[in-house]
């Protein structure tokens, strides 16, 4: 066998013996019981704190926002995606009825125009589909800077939502 081979095969032994060693030594204890998976990230990700909650629970306490909510064009938004995560909220808020809430219960509301904007403004990267004709579940976007901005001389901040209710535009 040429000198040069030899050589070749010596490298590759001592690659193959050092993967050996550290794939025995790196190798979570947990890898391999479930398949190609490392079984224990299943418990870990349960110990994880959860911070939403399932789409109806609003409505228990909140009834009148919902009835609302649904009869407009916001109607398929879930509330959650305009206040954020609601699960502590909906847990414990109930025993601060007609009182003012705690800050951790606190859920954000979502007044101003930049708000409105993630949604709303327009943007060259959106699909430009006309809207109504094909699909009408496409999100109607507006200028931001053009549509009814605010009116600085005069001191008046026009949010959306001095014009549009936010639960029913
Ligand atoms: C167990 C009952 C309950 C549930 C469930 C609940 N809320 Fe509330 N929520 C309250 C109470 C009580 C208040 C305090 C004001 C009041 O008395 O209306 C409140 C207030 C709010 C406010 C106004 C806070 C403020 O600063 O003015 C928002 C917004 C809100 N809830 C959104 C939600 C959303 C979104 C959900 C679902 C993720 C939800 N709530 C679920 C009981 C509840
Ligand atoms: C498009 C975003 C959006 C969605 C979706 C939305 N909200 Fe709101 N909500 C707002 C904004 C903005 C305000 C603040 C209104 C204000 O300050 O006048 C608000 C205010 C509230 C308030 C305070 C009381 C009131 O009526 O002003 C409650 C309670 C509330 N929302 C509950 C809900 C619930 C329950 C849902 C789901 C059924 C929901 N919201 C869905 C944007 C939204
Ligand atoms: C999470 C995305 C989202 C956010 C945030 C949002 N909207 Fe909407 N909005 C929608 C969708 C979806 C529709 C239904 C499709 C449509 O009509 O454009 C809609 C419809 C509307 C319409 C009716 C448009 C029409 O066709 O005549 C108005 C007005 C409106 N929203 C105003 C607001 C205002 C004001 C805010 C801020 C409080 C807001 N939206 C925040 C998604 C959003
Ligand atoms: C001064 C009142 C006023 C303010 C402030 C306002 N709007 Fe409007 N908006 C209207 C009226 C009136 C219409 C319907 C007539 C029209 O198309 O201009 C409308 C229409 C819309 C439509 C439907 C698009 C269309 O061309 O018909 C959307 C979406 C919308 N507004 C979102 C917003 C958002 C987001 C904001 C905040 C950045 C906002 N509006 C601020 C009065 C207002």
């Amino acid at each position: 066998m040429p000198q040069h081979i030899k050589r070749l095969i010596s490298v590759f032994a001592i690659f193959i013996v050092l993967f050996l060693v550290m794939r025995q030594v790196l190798k979570p204890s947990s890898f391999g019981k479930l398949g190609h998976f490392r079984a224990d990230a299943i418990y870990e990700n349960t110990l994880k704190p959860m911070h939403y909650t399932i789409a109806d629970s609003c409505t228990k306490c909140h009834k009148s926002v919902r009835a609302e909510k649904d009869k407009g064009f916001h109607k398929r938004l879930k509330c959650e995606v305009c206040h954020g995560p609601g699960l502590k909220h909906s847990l414990f808020a109930e025993q601060f009825k007609g009182k003012e809430l705690p800050d951790s219960l606190k859920l954000y509301k979502p007044g101003e125009r930049k708000d409105c904007g993630v949604c709303h403004q327009k943007n060259a990267a959106r699909i430009k589909i006309q809207f109504d004709t094909i699909n009408t579940t496409m999100v109607h976007q507006i200028d931001l800077a053009e549509h009814n901005p605010p009116d600085l001389k005069a001191n008046e901040p026009a949010n959306c939502i001095d014009c549009h209710n936010p639960h029913q535009p």
